[in-house]
């Protein structure tokens, strides 16, 4: 899974002066992963009360469009930020993610999210009652929802595990 590219990629990148700064300002590192994770703190909070709101375990008396309304759209921008402060993240330190299959799972498990959550906050915006609709569509909605939560998880899970999976 790994090739030349990404090794290459990596060297590439820590030759570079943005590299050099991050790796030799103290504070740099510290606060691109307190913003990170002040960041997945507000994503995951977001995506698991709508998914626990469909589950009917929250916010029982609210309506789900209402729920939804209120916490999706803050996803978005907030994954900008993610975005913005691991890709400075991994520019200070490319060996540790860019050489290590734990970074990609992350990515890919990434990328599922983004369509569950996408697909969900579309399917309530084009149509409110769209997961109350039928018996079939509760239950799909439910499922959708514990999918999401295990695969919000499973993306913390991997972000965590990166610093142990690392090439030496
Ligand atoms: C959008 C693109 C993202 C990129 C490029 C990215 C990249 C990174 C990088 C490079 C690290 C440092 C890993 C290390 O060196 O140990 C990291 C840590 C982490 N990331 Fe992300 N990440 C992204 C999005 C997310 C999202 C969406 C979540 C979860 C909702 C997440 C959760 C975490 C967690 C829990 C850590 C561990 C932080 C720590 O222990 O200090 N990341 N990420």
């Amino acid at each position: 899974m790994i090739d030349v590219g990404q090794v290459g990629l990596s060297k590439w990148l820590a030759a570079t002066q943005l590299s050099h700064t991050i790796q030799t300002t103290t504070w740099i590192i510290p606060s691109l992963q307190t913003i990170h994770i002040l960041s997945v703190a507000a994503v995951f909070s977001a995506v698991v009360l709508v998914d626990l709101r469909i589950w009917r375990l929250l916010q029982r008396d609210e309506p789900l469009p209402d729920v939804a309304r209120r916490f999706l759209p803050t996803i978005w921008p907030v994954l900008l930020i993610l975005l913005v402060t691991g890709s400075l993240l991994i520019i200070g330190e490319p060996r540790r993610s860019l050489i290590n299959p734990t970074f990609y799972l992350k990515m890919a498990l990434l990328a599922v999210a983004i369509v569950l959550t996408a697909g969900l906050q579309g399917s309530i915006s084009s149509s409110p009652n769209f997961w109350d609709g039928t018996r079939g569509r509760r239950i799909a909605g439910r499922v959708a929802a514990a999918a999401s939560i295990l695969v919000w998880c499973g993306i913390l899970f991997a972000g965590r595990w990166i610093a142990y999976t690392q090439a030496g």
